[in-house]
C-alpha cells in the first residue's frame, strides 16, 4: 500500500521535472501523452491496483490526474499565446452574422423597373451633369423660364448644371434611336436646392418617353393607369389635371385616388387626414410638344409620343405613408429593417 502512494509521489516528481523542461507546444503534447495518455503513468497506476485497494489511493491518484491536466493545458495556453496565436474556445456559441439586404430606394428602382419591362420599356440611364440644351433649351424652355431659376438648379459652370430632371433624357433618347418606336424607361438622379420633409437635395425620378406613329393621350391613360394598379394596388384610379410644361402640349398633372379614403376624401363624416380631397399627386406627364420632337431629330408630322416624369422617393413615401422623405438616405437601420 505504501508503495502505491510512494509511486503517486514519484510520479509528480517526474512530472514536475518534466513541465518546468518543456515550453514548446509539441513537448507540452508529448507529456500529455506520457502522463495521461492510455499507456501513460497515470493510467498504468489505476490499472496496477488490487482489486480490493483502500479507496483513499484512487483518489489520490485522480487527484494526480487534474493536477497534471490543470498544469498542462495552462502551459499550452502560454506556449500557443507566446507563438502568437490566439486560444479559441470552439464551444462557446457564436455570434450570428446580420444579413444584409436592399435599400428600399434600390427595391423601389427594380419594381418600378420591372413593371415597365412588363410593357415592353428599356431600362435607361443618362447623364446627370447635363448641358443646358438637353436639360433645358432643346426642351424648350427659355433662358428667362423660372425652372432655370438659380433657387432650384445647382450650376456647375457656364451651360453646365446637376440635371433637375431626367426629361434630358428625352432629347437623348431621340439622338440615340434616330427613328421611332421609342420606348424607355429613364430612372436617375435629379438634383434641386431644396431640403425639407418631402424634398432633398438629390432625388431619382423615373421618365418615361414613349414616340410611334399615332400615340395620343389614351396611350398615356392606360400606361399610367397600368403603373399604378400594378404598384399602389388594383383598386386604386388615375386623373389627369391641365398644368403646363414646356415640353409637352397639353400637359397635366396625374393624381392617384388616396387608399385610405377611396377616392372620397372622407372617413366616416371627417375630412381624410392624409388627403383632404380624395386624390394624391403624382407628378407631370404631357404629349411631347412637336418642337422637342423636332429637336430630337423626329418629324413631328409623321410621330407622336408621350412622356411622364414622377419621383422615385415621392411614390415609395406614398405607398409606405412614410412621414419623412429624408428617412430615406438617413442610414438609420431601424427604418431600414422595415423593408
Ligand atoms: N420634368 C417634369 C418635372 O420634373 C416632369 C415631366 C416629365 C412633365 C415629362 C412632363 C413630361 O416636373
Amino acid at each position: 500500500m505504501g508503495t502505491k502512494f510512494n509511486e503517486i509521489v514519484e510520479i509528480t516528481k517526474e512530472f514536475t521535472q518534466d513541465l518546468k523542461t518543456s515550453s514548446l507546444s509539441d513537448e507540452i503534447d508529448s507529456l500529455n501523452l506520457k502522463y495521461l495518455g492510455r499507456q501513460g503513468k497515470v493510467n498504468s497506476l489505476f490499472k496496477s491496483l488490487p482489486i480490493k485497494s483502500d479507496p483513499k489511493i484512487g483518489q489520490q491518484i485522480n487527484h494526480l490526474k487534474k493536477f497534471i491536466q490543470t498544469k498542462l493545458s495552462e502551459k499550452l495556453e502560454a506556449a500557443l499565446s507566446v507563438a502568437g496565436h490566439q486560444v479559441i474556445d470552439v464551444t462557446v456559441p457564436g455570434i450570428p452574422i446580420l444579413k444584409g439586404s436592399l435599400h428600399p430606394l434600390t427595391q423601389t428602382i427594380e419594381e418600378i423597373e420591372s413593371i415597365f419591362k412588363g410593357l415592353g420599356f428599356v431600362r435607361r440611364r443618362y447623364p446627370e451633369v447635363e448641358t443646358d440644351w438637353y436639360y433645358a433649351e432643346g426642351l424648350n424652355i427659355p433662358k428667362d423660364h423660372p425652372a432655370r431659376d438659380d433657387q432650384e438648379t445647382f450650376y456647375v459652370g457656364e451651360n453646365v448644371v446637376l440635371t433637375a430632371h431626367t426629361s434630358n433624357g428625352q432629347l437623348r433618347e431621340m439622338e440615340y434611336k434616330k427613328n421611332p418606336p421609342i420606348k424607355m424607361i429613364n430612372i436617375g438622379k435629379t438634383y434641386r436646392r431644396q431640403f425639407d420633409a418631402s424634398h432633398t437635395p438629390m432625388f431619382h425620378q423615373f421618365e418615361g418617353l414613349v414616340i410611334d406613329k399615332n400615340i395620343n393621350i389614351t396611350h398615356l391613360l392606360g400606361v399610367t393607369d397600368y403603373f399604378v394598379k400594378q404598384y399602389f394596388g388594383p383598386d386604386r384610379r388615375t386623373r389627369l389635371r391641365p398644368h403646363h410644361f414646356q415640353f409637352t402640349e397639353p400637359s397635366f398633372e396625374i393624381d392617384i385616388s388616396c387608399g385610405l379614403c377611396q377616392g372620397t376624401g372622407l372617413i366616416g363624416k371627417t375630412s381624410c387626414k392624409i388627403c383632404k380631397s380624395g386624390w394624391l399627386e403624382l407628378g407631370g406627364a404631357g404629349m411631347v410638344h412637336p418642337l422637342v420632337l423636332r429637336n430630337g431629330g423626329f418629324n413631328p408630322d409623321e410621330c407622336s409620343g408621350f412622356a411622364f416624369g414622377w419621383g422615385v422617393e415621392r411614390v415609395l413615401m406614398m405607398k409606405s405613408g412614410l412621414p419623412d422623405l429624408r428617412l430615406i438616405f438617413s442610414d438609420d437601420i431601424r427604418f431600414l429593417n422595415q423593408f
